[in-house]
């Protein structure tokens, strides 16, 4: 399969995931969320502190929760999806700080952009 190929199935993947139209993994739809991410240590508080959509069940463990970020730190999520990692990090480098999402694939930025002008970051 040539690297091309392998990049489109793979956005694609994702892109269906971004748009609500499946879920990591072949979880069934009503468990895509909440119970992965807090069955691979994200905290009930964590989770609800950012904005309700964020979190696609998509993670292979807490990097912010490993991570002892401080106030004024500079972060850079690489695969930042529907930026749930992004919204955690925020909250622990505050306003002095900055986190820079990057992923390939445009749904999840979209989702992204969608998220954060919901709450007004
Ligand atoms: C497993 S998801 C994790 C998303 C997010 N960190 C979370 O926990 O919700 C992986 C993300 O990485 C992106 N991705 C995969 N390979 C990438 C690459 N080579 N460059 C940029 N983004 C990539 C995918 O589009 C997908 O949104």
């Amino acid at each position: 399969m040539k690297e091309d190929h392998i990049r489109k199935k793979v956005r694609e993947g994702y892109a269906k995931i971004a748009e609500g139209k499946d879920c990591c993994c072949g979880s069934a739809a009503s468990t895509c969320e909440e119970d992965i991410s807090k069955n691979i240590g994200y905290s009930e508080e964590e989770l609800a502190s950012v904005p309700e959509g964020a979190d696609l069940g998509l993670g292979c463990g807490n990097p912010v929760a490993l991570a002892s970020l401080k106030e004024g730190e500079t972060v850079l999520d690489l695969g930042s999806g529907a930026g749930l990692d992004c919204f955690l990090a925020a909250n622990k480098v505050g306003q002095k700080g900055r986190v820079i999402g990057v992923d390939m694939t445009p749904e999840m930025i979209d989702k992204y952009k969608e998220l954060k002008f919901s709450v007004n970051i």
